[in-house]
């Protein structure tokens, strides 16, 4: 009977196409059962060959399998790309999305140009503790504890004393007690650049921040001058602010040195034009403290003062990054806004 062959080919293209796993099957699929020379299109082109009665009869239920397999082929299409997600839904000629590029904070970028100018001069780069000895943010810098230059140092202390039960703990107030520990480990010559962050219990404003970043120079060894810390200062001033910059040092106190001073160099963003943001109209911007290192803080650590000098500098990372920048809130740097931190 052909209608016995018309079910046969519908068990056998159901059972098939519900085995078709991927776009591949189905287009085989097709081929097989109602594509142009498939089992069902042929069975459907027979209709002629039939004896007259049967012809209608056939006819009609050929053509309904055909329709039927059409219907199954296009869910089947359907449940396939849907089990294959977005792969499947890709459209290829879609311009691709740029993906977010990530980059150094820019204090980062500030301490490892700072770095790196001190490194090209010899210098080696520490890192030292945040948590420290009261003995070493201050007494062995030369500021004991009834010194009023403690005053400067709004001071986070910490709620308990070392081992022995004596030595108060804080929060560096700056990167200055490094030079002890550095000349306490170490034999001179010692030249070396300490970036790290510290933190100073005050309220927070455009320019100040109750933790912020420091970078401590230091190079001790027989005959160091006062020469070595201008041209050392001033090339790296050059090589961090530009090549045509000029340096000033003036007189300034800092306990743990003598003589003091601070070195400015001459703004890079006008020539005194008097509305300059950047310098104020002053024509300068200071950058750094520095001075000799003083012969107590030598003595302190265990050095011959007759015999060994060295000099110091201290600055401020976010006030360099600020003036290199000209960016007027420090509190930018760490209120992670990325349309800040993105154009760096
Ligand atoms: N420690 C000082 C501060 O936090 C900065 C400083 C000044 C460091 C002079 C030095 C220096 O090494 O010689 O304000």
């Amino acid at each position: 009977m052909p209608n016995d062959r018309l079910a046969a080919a519908r068990d056998a293209a159901l059972a098939a196409l519900s085995a078709a796993e991927a776009a591949d099957d189905l287009q085989e699929w097709r081929n097989q059962y109602i594509g142009r020379s498939g089992e069902v299109t042929l069975l459907l082109r027979s209709v002629g060959s039939l004896p007259a009665e049967q012809r209608a009869g056939f006819g009609q239920a050929a053509n309904r399998l055909k329709n039927e397999l059409e219907a199954a082929f296009d869910q089947r299409e359907a449940e396939i790309k849907a089990d294959s997600g977005p792969i499947g839904a890709i459209d290829v000629s879609l311009p691709g999305r740029k993906p977010a590029q990530g980059r150094l904070h820019p204090i980062t970028q500030t301490i490892r140009e700072i770095t790196a100018a001190f490194g090209a001069m010899g210098f080696q780069t520490f890192e030292g503790p945040e948590v420290e000895l009261e003995t070493y943010n201050f007494d062995a810098m030369n500021i004991p504890a009834d010194h009023p230059a403690r005053e400067m140092f709004d001071t986070f202390w910490l709620d308990r004393v070392d081992d022995e039960g004596n030595n108060s703990i804080l929060l560096r107030t700056h990167t200055s007690p490094m030079q002890a520990r550095i000349m306490e480990s170490h034999e001179p010559p010692i030249r070396v650049v300490v970036p790290g962050r510290c933190y100073r219990y005050e309220a927070t404003d455009a320019s100040h921040e109750w933790h912020f970043n420091q970078v401590e120079v230091m190079a001790v060894d027989e005959g160091i001058t006062f020469a070595d810390l201008k041209g050392t200062l001033y090339e790296f001033a050059r090589r961090v602010f530009g090549p045509e910059r000029k340096v000033r040092f003036r007189c300034d106190f800092f306990p743990f040195v003598e003589p003091g001073v601070d070195m400015g160099v001459d703004c890079f963003n006008c020539d005194g034009d008097p509305a300059c943001r950047i310098c104020r109209g002053s024509g300068w911007l200071e950058i750094l403290g520095a001075g000799m290192v003083h012969p107590e803080v030598l003595r302190r650590a265990g050095y011959d003062p007759e015999r060994y000098t060295g000099f110091a500098a201290g600055m401020g990372v976010e006030r360099v990054a600020m003036l290199k920048h000209g960016i007027d809130d420090i509190r930018h740097f760490y209120a992670n806004d990325m349309r800040f931190l993105s154009q760096f």
